[in-house]
């Protein structure tokens, strides 16, 4: 017998599933974005194969825990998200042949219950709130419950996973610092801070005199705030978490929840960006530091666009939604 196609067919789904995922992972384009006193860019992360930054530690989470032996083939993966980090997760399981339980709440978009629906088998949503007023503390605690009586169950754990960290710093940044000559401010929109973590450790080194700016929410507990209820998922938290100690941060513009649907307003219909809560958070924290920056130094300016606008459609782009925030 060949011996190509004798490992072909001997090699497990897990390993070819992640050997196909690493191929189907491709750089994220940029586009500049017209900005007075300075060369702003967008780094559309919802190009990504499921559709967010999320496909990233998603993909790696899983490759790093297979090389270290913790998942095999009988592993049933266990999440807490209510969004792109599930769909990513999801979609990835189910081509390593991976069972997957996503704990999800009642925040979630319509559009990615239906898809996790579609292709998990089971779909666990807890309906209690935590002390916060949010669900975050619930899921947790559902998690754990999970973990406990499932056999052979992996929690991902993208709130503390160093994983994710490794996934931004590897992939997402060094796309950066492959693309970009210099650049003299990074605003990156926060939530478990794996993303901010992990890029702003590569990007410094690469660009020692780069400014990190932290983006988010108002209502987000994340840089010390009281935590309160928010209604844009992807974007704040109603935890400190724990990867936040490992990013390198310069600075933390705050956004309201209004804030960010004229932002992503904004990119929709002056720059023809489709895209969701997080980009405009970004996006609106940009426009606020500018005032800040002296015009002479005509920085080179990055955000990441971390999803699409796609479901926020019943939110953030509906004018009725949007008018019920304070
Ligand atoms: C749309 C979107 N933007 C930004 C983030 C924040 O990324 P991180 O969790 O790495 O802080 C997330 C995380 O889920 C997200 O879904």
């Amino acid at each position: 017998m060949p011996s190509a196609l004798f490992d072909q067919i001997s090699t497990s789904r897990l390993s070819t599933g992640l050997e196909l995922l690493r191929n189907t992972l491709r750089p994220t384009p940029h586009v500049q974005l017209a900005m007075k006193g300075m060369d702003l860019f967008a780094k559309l992360e919802y190009v990504n194969p499921v559709g967010s930054i999320k496909d990233r530690p998603a993909y790696w989470i899983l490759k790093r825990a297979a090389e270290r032996g913790e998942i095999c083939e009988d592993t049933t993966v266990i999440e807490s998200s209510s969004g792109n980090f599930a769909a990513a997760l999801a979609s990835f399981t189910h081509l390593v042949g991976l069972r997957f339980i996503p704990v999800i709440d009642p925040n979630i978009s319509g559009t990615y219950e239906s898809f996790l629906r579609r292709i998990c088998p089971t779909v666990v949503k807890v309906e209690d709130r935590d002390d916060t007023g949010g669900f975050l503390k619930t899921r947790l605690q559902k998690v754990k419950e999970l973990c406990a009586t499932i056999p052979n169950a992996y929690w991902t754990n993208q709130y503390g996973n160093p994983d994710a960290v490794e996934a931004h710093y590897e992939l997402t940044a060094t796309e950066i610092c492959a693309d970009f000559d210099s650049l003299d401010y990074v605003f990156i929109a926060v939530s478990t801070a794996g993303t901010i973590a992990g890029v702003s450790r590569r990007l410094k080194e690469h660009y020692p005199n780069i400014r990190v700016i932290a983006v988010d929410t108002e209502g987000s507990a994340i840089f010390g705030g009281t935590p309160r209820k928010r209604h844009i998922p992807g974007v704040g938290s109603s935890i400190v978490p724990p990867l936040l100690s490992q990013a390198e941060i310069d600075d933390v513009v705050l956004i309201s929840e209004c804030e960010t649907v004229e932002a992503c307003r904004e990119l929709l219909t002056t720059h023809g960006l489709f895209v969701g809560g997080s980009s405009g958070t970004a996006f609106a924290a940009v426009k606020r530091y500018a005032a800040r920056i002296p015009a002479y130094k005509y920085p080179t300016v990055l955000f990441l666009c971390a999803d699409r606008g796609t479901p926020y459609l019943d939110t953030v782009f509906d004018p009725t939604w949007a008018s019920r925030l304070e």
